[in-house]
């Protein structure tokens, strides 16, 4: 029988307290040995513990021998040398996402990572959650006939957030902290490379805290994106076909979802459906209010853990991280080039004349062409 998997945990913040400390701590076949964490009064919320050693900075529990593998939920700034440090000390490296801040520092990352040949896996939880992997199924058995188009949702409520990630320097802003996920779902879920980009964003309580997102596949197909940190919680994903429609709300479906093409029986369909849904409100109310028991979190560390343990190949792995980031760049040189096509006041610039309220433009519209004001 192999030998438990000997872990340290990078960072015992938010995500950490919510989901990874609960799994690490009784997952099979894995050993907690050991937490690193900045912060005195976290570091003391986490001490109960038993058997694990506490440190203030992840460096020195890179120095362990006794760690072979490290799960890394540190701010995006410090990923790139976490995981750079990790490998060169010969562990294993489990890697919340975003990869790294930027395309530069994720390209030594994925050197170090294949020069020393170790399992290095990215935390697109998301992927092992039951109703994206049946939908993938779905979709690849042919289910929805040939792909027409793709849109995605996923939003949080305003909530306090940590100063990283209320500016996209630190690792903040919707694209990093929701999009990137999404970005990997879209490739996951359709079996296709993301070719062409196109973003917007706009700032309001935190720096670009909403984002919109297109983008066209490698076969020409088109998803569209919404991404928002001050909006409505909200993780929805839809895909449309010539033969059908696949739905996933991530806290409120039961199943995959699959409507058809007309809207005939509609009514009473949605009846049936609104039914079927009674029985999983407790669930999906426990889901709203307890994040952390989303259960791919957990199924993402079991594979981890179990690569490393069996040799195994770990997927979603530091390219589906990079690929994910690449986009986000993308995205954001094409918002910060500004590249929108500017209507000005399209009745000004059309008919030549300023609509100045909503009686106006509409007087302004029906009016013929060469007619002026009395
Ligand atoms: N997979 C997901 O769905 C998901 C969800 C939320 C967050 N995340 C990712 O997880 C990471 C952490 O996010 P969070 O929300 O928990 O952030 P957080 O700020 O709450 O937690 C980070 C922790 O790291 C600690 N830290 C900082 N410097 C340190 C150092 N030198 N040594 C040891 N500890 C140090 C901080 O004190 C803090 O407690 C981010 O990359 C984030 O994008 C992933």
């Amino acid at each position: 029988m192999t030998a438990p998997l000997r872990v340290g945990l990078l960072g015992c913040g938010r995500i950490a307290r919510l989901a990874h400390l609960a799994v690490l701590s009784r997952l099979r076949g894995v050993n907690l040995v050991a937490l690193a964490e900045a912060d005195p009064q976290r570091r003391a919320e986490v001490r109960r513990l038993p058997a694990v050693a506490m440190v203030a900075d992840y460096r020195e529990l890179l120095d362990r021998p006794d760690v072979e593998a490290v799960i890394v939920a540190l701010p995006p700034s410090l990923h790139a040398d976490a995981a750079i440090t990790a490998f060169e000390r010969g562990k294993h490296v489990y890697m919340e996402k975003p990869l790294a801040l930027n395309l530069a520092e994720a390209a030594r990352m994925l050197a170090t990572w294949r020069r020393t040949g170790l399992v290095g896996m990215i935390g697109f939880n998301y992927r092992f959650n039951q109703l994206y992997a049946t939908a993938r199924e779905q979709i690849g058995a042919g289910r929805l006939g040939e792909l027409v188009t793709a849109r995605s949702v996923f939003s949080t409520s305003t909530r306090p957030m940590p100063e990283w990630e209320q500016t996209r320097e630190r690792g903040g802003g919707a694209l990093l902290s929701l999009g990137s996920h999404h970005i990997d779902l879209m490739r996951f879920l359709l079996g296709r490379e993301i070719r062409d980009v196109s973003a917007g964003w706009r700032t309001q309580r935190t720096e670009h805290d909403t984002a919109v997102l297109q983008m066209r596949l490698d076969d020409g197909l088109l998803v569209q994106s919404f991404f928002s940190l001050s909006g409505v919680e909200e993780d929805r994903v839809e895909i449309y076909g010539q033969e059908g429609k696949l739905t996933v709300d991530r806290s409120w479906s039961l199943d995959v979802e699959i409507s058809p093409i007309t809207l005939r029986y509609a009514r009473a369909r949605h009846l049936a459906r609104a039914l079927r849904a009674l029985r999983g409100i407790p669930h999906a109310v426990d889901k709203i209010m307890s994040p952390g028991r989303e259960p791919s979190y957990r199924a993402a560390l079991a594979h981890f853990a179990a690569a490393v343990r069996f040799g195994r190949r770990a997927s979603p792995d530091f390219c589906d991280g990079y690929r994910s980031l690449a986009v986000v760049e993308a995205a954001e040189r094409c918002g910060t080039t500004d590249r929108w096509i500017s209507l000005g006041d399209p009745l000004d610039a059309g008919l030549g004349m300023a609509a100045t309220s909503g009686a106006a433009v509409e007087a302004a519209a029906r009016r013929p062409r060469g007619v002026a004001d009395a």
